[in-house]
């Protein structure tokens, strides 16, 4: 096949466009504005790329694939590390820096960022009330509904358990899946199960704890370093700032998993 020669790295990977995208809103600009800029935009893309392996791993999941399955799960894991340590490089920024530019962010908050929602979403945080904060015909709240309308990953690994001949309940595969997650004593049952004679499954299942852990050691660093950064202000987004953000801790994503801890 003939190559053609206008592909270049700049022009596969939009550069130019890429690098038009961090506009600083402050006066100067603020030094540290750019770091704020760019630091987001990462995440957001980090983001967009964990929401594509999570759709890939409910497809594989729906395809009975679990050794790809497991494959995508190690990716995500591997990216939700890369998220946290992240935050070490925002914490170089002091409140004073942050402070020389804060005021120019307005109402602008992570609190707005629809993929993060779309992520907890897609795990089995579902909340109408998040998608009300986006306006009506955007490409976010059409795609927040989307998620909210869909099966979220731990559906498909209970629909995939059943197809493996594990005991579901009927009610827990037909859920709404407009609904959060709920703990279920049924599903226990069977995890326990899983975790005392098929390794392979329980396996896949620590894979999904390593995932829940992560993304609560995401939320327990942004709350440190929110607090460091502006103690008990409040956040631009409106909210009591860290104060609200201490309630999103400890909550789990996959709440059976965590409860038949006790039991095994
Ligand atoms: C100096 C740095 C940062 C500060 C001071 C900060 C502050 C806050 C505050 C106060 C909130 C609560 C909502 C509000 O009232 O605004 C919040 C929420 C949030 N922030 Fe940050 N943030 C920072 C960096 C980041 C970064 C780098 C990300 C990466 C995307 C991020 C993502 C989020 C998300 C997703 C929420 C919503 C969390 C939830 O509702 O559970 N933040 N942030």
């Amino acid at each position: 096949m003939a190559q053609d020669p206008s592909v270049t790295y700049g022009s596969y990977l939009a550069v130019d466009e890429l690098l038009a995208l961090q506009r600083p809103r402050s006066e100067g600009p603020e030094h540290d504005e750019m770091l704020f800029i760019v630091i987001h935009q990462v995440y957001e893309l980090w983001f967009k790329q964990v929401l594509h392996e999570v759709d890939h791993v409910i497809a594989l999941l729906d395809r009975r694939d679990a050794f790809r399955a497991q494959h995508s799960l190690k990716r995500i894991l591997t990216i939700l590390k890369v998220l946290v340590a992240q935050l070490d490089i925002l914490e170089t920024m002091t409140p004073l820096e942050f402070q020389s530019f804060r005021q120019r962010l307005e109402a602008a908050s992570g609190f707005q960022s629809d993929q993060f929602r779309q992520l907890e979403f897609v795990l089995g945080n579902k909340s109408s009330a998040a998608i009300e904060r986006f306006a009506r015909d955007t490409r976010a709240r059409t795609a927040l509904q989307q998620r909210f309308a869909s099966p979220t990953l731990w559906d498909a690994f209970l629909k995939y358990l059943a197809s493996e001949g594990y005991a579901i309940p009927p009610q827990q595969l037909s859920r709404d899946v407009t609904a959060r997650i709920e703990a279920s004593p049924d599903v226990q049952e069977t995890l326990i199960d899983v975790y005392r004679r098929d390794a392979k499954h329980a396996e896949m299942c620590e894979r999904l704890v390593d995932l829940d852990e992560g993304l609560q050691e995401w939320r327990y660093r942004h709350v440190k370093m929110v607090q460091r950064t502006i103690g008990a202000k409040i956040g631009t987004g409106g909210s009591s700032g860290a104060q609200y953000l201490a309630t999103t801790l400890m909550t789990p994503i996959f709440p059976d998993l965590w409860e038949i801890r006790a039991k095994l």
